[in-house]
């Protein structure tokens, strides 16, 4: 289904030409995006790769409007968002725009429910009831809309936030790895998620992540190395993705590497131990097996080979 708010003739969802963001001055200047150009298509998963440092955020932050270029432009829709007076920018964001974060970014204070529907509320909008009821069966959290944050796991809580993200129907949905925070179970279901917006909403996801697994559920993985677009894979596969990054610089995959073992350590003794990484979310995960359902996982998509 087409987001209303998409002109039909507009066949990508956003572009950025020329991109260059230059933090700091003189000698001291980083050259976070040295000239990117990248067409962003509508109802494709795109999944952005790249080291720690090579600009991955700094791209999605201003495509999503939320940081501004040193110079380039960025359109996302038909509209160049480099021409908006702040409000309008602020309206694009609000209104076409959605987000999902690493650190979920939550409101403790209300609901699931109210939480999904704050960025509606806030803009005076009323949920289209139909389309609602089918994000909540979608992301299967019919039983925890009254439950506060703290009530719920991480993987419960980022599906509170994918849910946010796609209430108000946006363009485009930007996620700065928003499994970051998970165990691979819940990374599974919020990556499920996602590629099941793709395939049944049309949604168009742009996702930065360092992890292969994660971005062999994207149609598109793009890399990036010192603020360049320096790869481009179709249908990636963890092992595609692995071979990429080898490819292009060893260090890819000396940090990924080094980040799966990471991983695999914080899986093999989740919740019991949680690392530094893990431990601002103790207390929420609870992922017991009395709360957790395996009707809860919505299935993997076909394409992903196990691995
Ligand atoms: N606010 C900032 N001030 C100065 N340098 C920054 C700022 N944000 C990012 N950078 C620098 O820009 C480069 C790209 O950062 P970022 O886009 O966050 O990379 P990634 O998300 O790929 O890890 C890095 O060298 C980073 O240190
Ligand atoms: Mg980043």
């Amino acid at each position: 289904m087409p987001s209303p708010a998409s002109p039909e003739h507009v066949t990508q969802a956003a572009t950025v030409r020329g991109l260059t963001k230059h933090y700091g001055q003189g000698d001291a200047t980083v050259i976070a995006l040295d000239g990117v150009d990248v067409d962003f298509r509508r109802g494709e998963f795109t999944a952005v790769m790249g080291p720690s440092g090579s600009g991955k955020s700094t791209l999605m932050h201003c495509a999503a409007g939320l940081d501004v270029p040193t110079s380039g432009e960025v359109t996302v829709g038909d509209t160049q968002i480099g021409h908006l007076k702040d409000k309008e920018l602020t309206q694009l964001r609000r209104d076409r725009i959605g987000f999902i974060f690493q650190a979920f970014n939550l409101v403790p204070t209300l609901t699931a429910e109210e939480n999904i529907l704050l960025p509606l509320a806030i803009a005076g909008r009323q949920p289209d009831a139909d389309w609602y009821a089918r994000i909540i069966a979608t992301v299967g959290l019919e039983s925890r809309l009254k439950h506060k944050p703290s009530e719920l796991s991480g993987g419960q809580q980022q599906r509170v936030a994918c849910a946010r993200a796609l209430i108000g129907q946006p363009e485009i949905v930007f996620a700065d790895e928003p499994t970051g925070n998970l165990d691979s179970r819940s990374s599974a279901e919020v990556l499920a998620f996602l590629r099941h917006s793709v395939d049944e909403f049309g949604q168009t996801i742009v996702m930065v992540t360092h992890d292969p697994v994660a971005a062999s559920y994207a149609d598109r993985a793009l890399f990036l190395a010192d603020g360049r677009i320096v790869g481009d894979v179709a249908d990636p596969t963890r092992e595609s993705v692995l071979a990429q990054m080898a490819r292009l610089d060893p260090r890819f995959l000396d940090e990924d590497v080094a980040a799966d073992q990471a991983a695999a350590r914080r899986n093999a003794d989740d919740v019991e131990h949680p690392t530094e990484r893990t431990a601002p979310m103790r207390g929420i995960i609870d992922d017991s097996a009395d709360d957790f359902s395996s009707e809860d996982v919505p299935a993997r998509p076909r394409h992903i080979s196990e691995g």
